[in-house]
């Protein structure tokens, strides 16, 4: 029989008895992490009572499997949205969310990515709770969640409308603040957000950033790109 090292019979404990996965369990979430978005997507950064998530809205969702961001982006753009997902992992089939397996770091799961959004039409909101499988190595982890975070931010840059929104996974270290002020220089308003169903030994936080500036060049709005 494998016996299990004290740190994973630790962490099956702790998670068999965390109240955010005895809850999602409830209520039909595939992850605790569903928990993050809802308290992100609530959050009064978006402004005027307004939501993050709004229905009719176009989502890319990094890092989607389980599924539960992907659950709750669904639910909250309704049938009039659209929501892109995206893993390097399978995700079983979920309503409302079109499903692209593949690496957003390589070339094949990028190009796979941007086909399925349709580049013609502007997309509203960028997430992504990427996060690299971890070597316990703690310069080579940081290294690889700030590549991830970069990449999202820059994709962003690249697919988001005037005005739309990027809520990105982000691991306290070197390049934290300057991840946040190039943020700052692309959103009208950026926020760091610690969900409360993110662990507290976790590094994790959630870099918000509302209102996207725009490229230069940008048409002014998503029905001026040359889109149906
Ligand atoms: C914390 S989990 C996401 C949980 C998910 N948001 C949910 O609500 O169920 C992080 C995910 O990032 C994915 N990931 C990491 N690197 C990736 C990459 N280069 N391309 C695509 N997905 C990646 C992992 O496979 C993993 O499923």
């Amino acid at each position: 029989m494998v016996k299990r090292r004290p740190s994973s019979s630790r962490w099956l404990h702790e998670h068999h008895n965390d109240p955010f996965v005895l809850k999602a369990r409830r209520e039909g979430y595939r992850s605790r992490a569903a928990y993050k978005l809802l308290e992100i997507a609530d959050h009064p950064l978006s402004g005027a009572g307004g939501r993050l998530l709004k229905p009719g809205m176009t989502v890319v969702d990094l890092g989607s499997a389980p599924g539960g961001w992907s659950q709750v982006a669904a639910d909250l753009v309704g049938d009039s949205g659209r929501v892109v997902a995206m893993d390097v992992l399978s995700m079983p089939p979920l309503d409302g969310v079109v499903f692209i397996q593949g690496d957003f770091l390589g070339v094949d799961g990028f190009t796979n990515l941007n086909e399925a959004i349709q580049p013609r039409k502007r997309v509203d909101v960028v997430l992504s709770d990427m996060a690299p499988n971890m070597t316990g190595i703690e310069t080579v982890d940081q290294t690889r969640g700030e590549l991830l975070a970069e990449t999202a931010h820059e994709f962003a840059r690249q697919v988001l409308g005037p005005g739309g929104t990027m809520v990105v996974k982000l691991f306290q270290g070197p390049g934290f603040h300057q991840t946040v002020r190039r943020a700052r220089a692309d959103f009208t308003r950026v926020k760091v957000i610690k969900p409360l169903a993110s662990r507290d030994r976790s590094a994790e936080h959630y870099l918000v950033g509302v209102g996207f500036r725009g490229l230069p060049n940008m048409p002014a709005t998503a029905s001026d790109d040359g889109g149906p």
